[in-house]
C-alpha cells in the first residue's frame, strides 16, 4: 500500500490493524558517469515497496532529498543541509504520530541519511524523555539496504572490493532493474567507465563511512568522475533483480519483527 495512492478512509482502516509505516529515504545526487541522479531514492523506494507488498504495509512518500553537499560539484545534485533533513524527519514523525502511527521504519538508500535520521529520532524521543509528551513513545528503526545480510553477501561475492563506496555496482544494478529501458543510456560514458576507478586508499571506507566527506571541490578533485572506488561497469540488470529480491526479503523479515514487537 502506498500512502500517496490511498484515501484517508483507507489509511484510517489500516491504522486499525497496523500502526507501522515504512519511510524510504534516498538522495538526489550524481552517481558516476552512467548512474541516474535519483539512484538512492529509486532503490530505497523499490525495496520498500516490494517488502511492503509482502507484508501489506503502508509506504510513505520517499524522502528523496538528503544531505549531499560533497556532491554539489557535479551537475544535478540537490543537497539538504543536515539541519533541514532533521527538521523534515521530525515533522514527518510528529504528523504521523498525531494520527496514531507508532512504528517508523526508515528504509535507507543514502549513507549521509544515517546520522541525520538517527539524530532526528533522538530529538523525537526526547519529547517523551523530557516530559513534554505523555504516553508511550513511538519507536523508530533505520536500516540501509546494503546492510541486510542477503544483498550484502551478493555484493561481496560479485564485486569484492570494487563495490567501493559510491556509484557502486550494486546500487546501479538495482537501478537498472527498477528503471529498465529508462536507465540512462550514454554509450560514451559507458566506454569511459570500462576502466576501473582508482582504488580507495587504505582505511578510506571506514573513516568516511556514512558519507562523511569533505566539501564539494575537494571531493570532486579526489573523485573526478564521481565514482568513489566503485567499478560501476560491473553492474548488470539481472544482478539488480536478484539484489532487489534479496533485500526485499530481508527487509520484510526485519519489518515484521519491528512492527510486531510491543
Ligand atoms: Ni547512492
Amino acid at each position: 500500500m502506498r500512502l500517496a495512492h490511498s484515501s484517508w478512509p483507507q489509511v484510517s482502516a489500516y491504522l486499525n490493524r497496523c500502526q507501522g509505516i515504512i519511510i524510504p529515504t534516498g538522495s538526489t545526487e550524481q552517481h558516476g558517469p552512467t548512474g541516474p541522479i535519483g539512484t538512492d531514492a529509486l532503490v530505497a523506494q523499490a525495496i520498500a515497496q516490494a517488502a511492503a507488498d509482502q507484508g501489506h504495509w503502508l509506504v510513505a512518500p520517499t524522502l528523496s532529498l538528503g544531505p549531499a553537499q560533497f556532491n554539489l560539484g557535479f551537475p544535478g545534485t540537490i543537497g539538504l543541509r543536515a539541519s533541514t533533513m532533521m527538521a523534515v524527519v521530525g515533522d514527518v514523525l510528529n504528523c504521523l504520530t498525531a494520527q496514531g502511527f507508532n512504528r517508523f521504519y526508515f528504509l535507507n538508500g543514502h549513507g549521509a541519511n544515517i546520522a541525520t535520521v538517527n539524530a532526528a529520532c533522538q530529538d523525537f524521543y526526547a519529547q517523551w524523555s523530557l516530559g513534554q509528551r505523555s504516553g508511550t513513545a513511538p519507536c523508530c528503526r533505520l536500516r540501509s539496504w546494503w546492510d541486510y545480510p542477503a544483498p550484502d553477501q551478493l555484493r561481496k561475492q560479485w564485486y569484492g572490493s570494487w563495490e567501493g563506496m559510491h556509484a557502486t555496482p550494486s546500487e546501479l544494478a538495482i537501478g537498472m532493474a527498477v528503471l529498465g529501458e529508462q536507465f540512462p543510456n550514454d554509450p560514451q560514458a559507458s566506454i569511459q567507465i570500462q576502466s576501473p576507478p582508482q582504488a580507495l586508499p587504505e582505511g578510506y571506507a571506514q573513516s568516511h563511512a556514512g558519507d562523511n566527506h569533505l566539501a564539494a571541490a575537494a571531493h570532486r578533485a579526489q573523485f573526478a568522475d564521481g565514482r568513489v572506488g566503485s567499478h560501476s561497469a560491473l553492474a548488470t540488470r539481472e544482478q539488480g533483480q536478484a539484489l532487489l529480491q534479496a533485500a526485499a526479503a530481508d527487509a520484510h523479515r526485519d519489518i515484521l519483527e519491528f512492527f510486531g514487537s510491543p
